[in-house]
């Protein structure tokens, strides 16, 4: 059985069209005005007034990843059938080994996990130490499973975090494998030096946690990131940049012509740090790292966004229960474990926010959502586009549809929503994953393991942003 979707709106990052979208077998096979049912049972789905676009690909997020003594709280399953309800249909998980872990143990560890998925993913792997092993098992990585890119955290001293010898190694090896490396900046020593002193003053409430990464410490970083992918010659995404300070490092750094990609989150474009002053412990809700900035970064960021400083926009979906989780560090901030869930909520965030109050245009949203990330990670174009020949992950819009997000209502796993209260327009009618409807009308018809897993190669892609 096909599916024909009728007179859509198909919106990419460079078109815009009606027209109609057959799809057979998990492809799209045809594209144009006026296309019939080949079958008589080929599903129809009427999308007059509604735009078309390709399925989203979140970039960043963490599902059931072993964190500061707990676990993330959206398993595989659970994650990826909360990216569908939200109109995303492929992750890139974080493979993270612990230090002295091999990463291929790891990798291992990883795929058991995901099998569960019911969305297409595909996995970065941390490097989060540099041994005698580990040029071997990065080219294994790259050459063998799939995986061309890898992750160095520059925070988080003492658990995954690299020392700068560490970064630059992993750099180097990466150059000559034609891998991209991409960075959590945060300057680590940094923030465990202020975390003592906050504490030893007796100052434990989750508003600490961004009094002891303020900007300045992810703006030292990101300018040394990039300097010493400058030296290696290396190429350099950032991953969730929050704000001006790294912002101007990186606009330096592409107005020299290096190779430097950015990353931001929705809770950055939107949130500001008086989330931290909610009642009680609810601003542990909102303890990631980085953290959420003072007013004044999220304009910086929407602006970076427009003029393509900033080519991504994904989650850091990484969700922790307040109850049960987040609770770990009521004494103490350092100790509530760092993310937030995010993923179903980008589509409908990045449209309100973004295209429909005029920061961004319909092309760029998509780019944003779906495209760059395919083309930046080696999906593109089976992922990101819509094109004959490329997977039928599609997402049918209504632009028109309101509602409110509530953890009351949402698909991730988890007791807070940070979003909670934001009144968003548009809505996903119809989420088509691998040719089949697996989201309508606010109903998920997802398949436990339907999932595969999406080897990379950075060959693949059409041009770096
Ligand atoms: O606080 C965050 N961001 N948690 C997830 C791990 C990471 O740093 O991306
Ligand atoms: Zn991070
Ligand atoms: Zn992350």
């Amino acid at each position: 059985m096909g599916i024909l979707i009728k007179n859509g709106e198909v919106i990419t990052a460079t078109e815009r069209f009606v027209g109609d979208i057959y799809c057979e077998q998990g492809k799209v096979v045809g594209i144009g005005r006026g296309l019939d049912k080949v079958r008589a049972n080929d599903q129809v789905i009427d999308a007059s007034g509604q735009f078309v676009l390709p399925g989203g690909v979140d970039a960043h997020v963490h599902m059931e990843l072993p964190f500061m003594g707990t676990e993330s709280s959206d398993d595989f399953e659970t994650g990826t059938a909360a990216g569908v309800a939200g109109g995303t249909t492929t992750i890139i998980d974080f493979v993270i080994p612990n230090r002295g872990q091999m990463l291929l143990d790891a990798l291992s560890q990883w795929h058991e996990k995901a099998r569960k998925a019911v969305a297409d993913y595909a996995f970065h792997m941390a490097v989060t130490w540099y041994g005698d092993t580990t040029l071997r098992e990065m080219q294994t990585c790259v050459r063998e499973k799939g995986i061309p890119s890898f992750k160095t955290f520059m925070a988080y001293k003492g658990a995954i975090g690299v020392d700068d010898t560490e970064l630059i190694s992993v750099m180097e090896t990466a150059k000559d494998l034609g891998a991209l490396v991409t960075v959590h900046a945060e300057h680590g020593d940094a923030v465990v030096a202020l975390q003592k002193k906050l504490l030893r003053e007796g100052k434990t409430h989750p508003r600490y946690h961004a009094q002891s990464r303020p900007s300045p410490i992810e703006g030292e970083a990101t300018n040394r990131a990039i300097m010493l992918a400058r030296v290696t010659g290396e190429p350099i995404y950032i991953v969730h940049l929050t704000c001006k300070e790294a912002l101007e490092a990186v606009a330096e750094a592409r107005a020299r012509g290096q190779m430097v990609m950015a990353e931001t989150c929705p809770q950055y474009l939107l949130l500001d740090d008086s989330v931290y002053e909610k009642d009680g412990f609810e601003g542990a809700a909102y303890v990631m790292s980085p953290p959420i900035r003072p007013k004044g970064h999220q304009d910086a960021l929407w602006a970076g966004l427009a003029s393509g400083l900033i080519q991504t926009v994904a989650t850091d979906h990484c969700p922790f229960n307040q109850v049960g989780q987040k609770d770990m560090g009521r004494d103490d901030f350092t100790r509530i474990p760092n993310g937030a869930a995010g993923i179903e909520n980008r589509l409908a965030l990045l449209w309100t926010y973004g295209v429909a109050a005029g920061r961004i245009d319909v092309h760029k949203f998509v780019d944003l959502f779906a495209t760059q990330p395919a083309k930046i990670f080696g999906l593109y174009p089976r992922k990101g586009s819509i094109v004959p020949g490329g997977d039928a992950d599609l997402v049918v819009f209504d632009p028109t549809a309101r509602s409110t997000i509530s953890a009351k209502t949402h698909h991730h796993r988890c007791d807070r929503n940070i979003f909670e209260g934001f009144e968003v327009q548009g809505r996903a009618t119809h989420v088509i994953v691998d040719g089949r409807v697996q989201f309508k009308d606010g109903m998920l018809d997802v398949q436990r393991g339907a999932g595969r897993y999406l080897p990379r190669s950075l060959d693949a892609r059409q041009g770096r942003a």
